[in-house]
């Protein structure tokens, strides 16, 4: 080959590449993103990023509007605080907006991106969602498994009942919440409670309640190598190495409960009722196919249910009770609304839920102020996009602040008020989308119905047995603390006694 041929191959090759580089700049100069502050090269505007980071995202919505841009490093990402966009969001771009970004938390944490939270859209994620929906989530798996959450909402009654029997006693509620939404997942995904009186193990518990809570505020940290992917070209950095040290622990303990519970499989079996915890299906699955139902995927499973399950039903109920301690009268109505449907003859059953309209007003009040997932998951698009008449590329992740949209004062009358009696009357497709706690679109919550039952039951019997009042009669600090589960700053403290017409009801738990 002589040398003019190679300087014609490199050139039919380069002349491409840099018309098809200068037609994508091109393109993107020409297409209208929506509007933002300045960046400054390479960090973009990390430099002003505030916590809690929903707040901060709200300030910036004042300025620039419902829909605006940022570059956190290098990573370019879409806020949008409108429920009409949202709409769009979920309507026309719900298949091209179902996927996650790829972040670091997802390769270390999430099994290499294949739990149902983290994955991208497509045949894995449909699959998952499919088996999880038909083994777990559907309305009749859900009723086969009410016996676990009502013993376990009853025995937390009973705990509080042996404390404040005759008397007020001050109760701490954070660590009570947190075991009782952790013992129901467990329980329903591998038959074991891990916390209690009656339980062997609680080491073991203790470790894997702080691995469950390590991977949701890992997931939160805002991580550089996600702004910067190069700098991973550099080695290892001190999160990754944290979040390397969680999957291990993490790893050991999913491992162990999979062997125990394949050495039990014959004992447990299919009992006559078909009540039988999630894992041990999915180990008759893999029994039949493998390779869908590899270790690494049924790993998977059960880290997101505890994960994604456990945190956000246990912030709401504590901001739910704190709400409700700062509003006697409201407390008082629900209390009336128990009695009058329930009695003092027996306890609340989940199936009453139906006929408790005030106590779903209060979840749905609580889940406004005090959105357990204030930013929901950040969506990522699949290829560019127009949102709202703006370009946005493959690639930006969007935000959705739904703490903003939930606050918003020309969406919801003195919208910074506890007013449960909003919603009486409202049938849920009037406030379908400025109400939007579970997310919205093909990746919303499958948990909902689950969350909406424990949230439910343990309200209705803790306002149904126990009478509560704040310490000194002070109001609860209502601030909201840090984390990817947006918890209350200061513990939930109260005082609490069980109601005297109850006590032979309860006295039977
Ligand atoms: C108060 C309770 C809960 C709240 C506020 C909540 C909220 C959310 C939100 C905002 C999302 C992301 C939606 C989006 O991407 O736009 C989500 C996803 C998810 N939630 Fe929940 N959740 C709750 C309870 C639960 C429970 C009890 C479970 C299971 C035991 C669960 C399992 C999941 C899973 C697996 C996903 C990922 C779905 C996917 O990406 O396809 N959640 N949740």
């Amino acid at each position: 080959m002589n040398q003019i041929t190679i300087y014609t191959l490199t050139l039919s090759a380069i002349i491409p590449l840099i018309l098809f580089i200068i037609s994508k700049i091109y393109k993107k100069q020409n297409k209208k993103t929506p509007p933002g502050p300045t960046p400054i090269p390479i960090i973009g505007h990390l430099h002003l990023i505030k916590q809690p980071l929903h707040r901060f995202l709200q300030q910036l919505s004042s300025q620039y509007g419902q829909i605006y841009s940022l570059r956190f490093g290098f990573r370019p990402v879409v806020v949008i605080s409108s429920p009409s966009i949202v709409e769009e969001c979920f309507t026309k771009h719900d298949i091209v907006l179902a996927n996650r970004p790829r972040l670091l938390v997802g390769k270390h944490l999430n099994y290499d991106w294949t739990t149902l939270g983290a994955v991208s859209y497509g045949p894995l994620w449909r699959d998952l969602r499919r088996v999880m929906t038909l083994e777990f989530f559907s309305n009749i798996q859900l009723n086969l498994l009410t016996h676990v959450r009502v013993e376990e909402v009853r025995l937390l009654a009973k705990d509080l009942f042996k404390q404040g029997r005759n008397e007020f006693v001050e109760v701490e509620m954070r660590p009570r919440f947190s075991e009782l939404s952790f013992n129901i997942v467990m329980r329903m995904v591998t038959g074991k409670r891990y916390f209690g009186a009656e339980v062997e193990g609680l080491e073991e518990a203790m470790v894997f309640r702080g691995i469950a809570r390590d991977v949701f505020e890992l997931g939160g940290a805002s991580n550089l190598v996600d702004c910067f992917p190069f700098l991973r070209w550099f080695g290892v950095w001190e999160l990754e190495k944290k979040m390397m040290d969680v999957r291990k622990k993490m790893d050991d303990f999913l491992d162990g409960l999979m062997d125990e519970c394949r050495r039990n499989k014959s004992e447990v079996g299919f009992d006559a009722e078909n009540r039988t915890p999630l894992i041990y299906k999915l180990l008759n699955l893999q029994e039949s196919d493998p390779v869908s139902y590899s270790n690494q995927i049924i790993k998977g499973i059960i880290m997101i249910m505890l994960v994604a399950g456990t945190d956000t039903t246990n912030v709401t109920l504590e901001w739910a009770l704190s709400l409700l301690l700062n509003h006697p009268h409201i407390l008082e109505k629900a209390r009336l609304e128990i009695d009058a449907n329930i009695g003092k003859d027996r306890l609340v059953d989940e199936t009453d839920l139906q006929n408790l309209p005030f106590i779903q007003h209060i979840i749905n009040e609580t889940f406004r102020l005090f959105p357990a997932v204030p930013l929901l998951s950040p969506h990522e698009p699949s290829e560019d996009c127009t949102i709202a008449g703006y370009y946005v590329p493959k690639g930006t992740m969007v935000l959705i602040n739904a703490w903003e949209i939930h606050r918003n004062p020309n969406l919801w009358e003195d919208s910074l008020s506890f007013k449960p009696e909003r919603f009486e009357g409202k049938h849920g497709d009037e406030y379908r989308l400025k109400l939007i706690q579970f997310g919205l679109g093909r990746r919303s919550c499958p948990g909902a119905p689950l969350a909406n039952k424990v949230l439910g039951l343990t309200l209705a019997t803790l306002i149904q047995c126990f009478e509560w009042e704040n310490i000194d009669h002070e109001k609860l600090d209502m601030a909201e603390g840090f984390g990817l589960s947006m918890p209350k700053a200061v513990p939930l403290k109260a005082m609490c006694k069980t109601r005297q017409s109850i006590v032979h009801v309860i006295a039977k738990i």
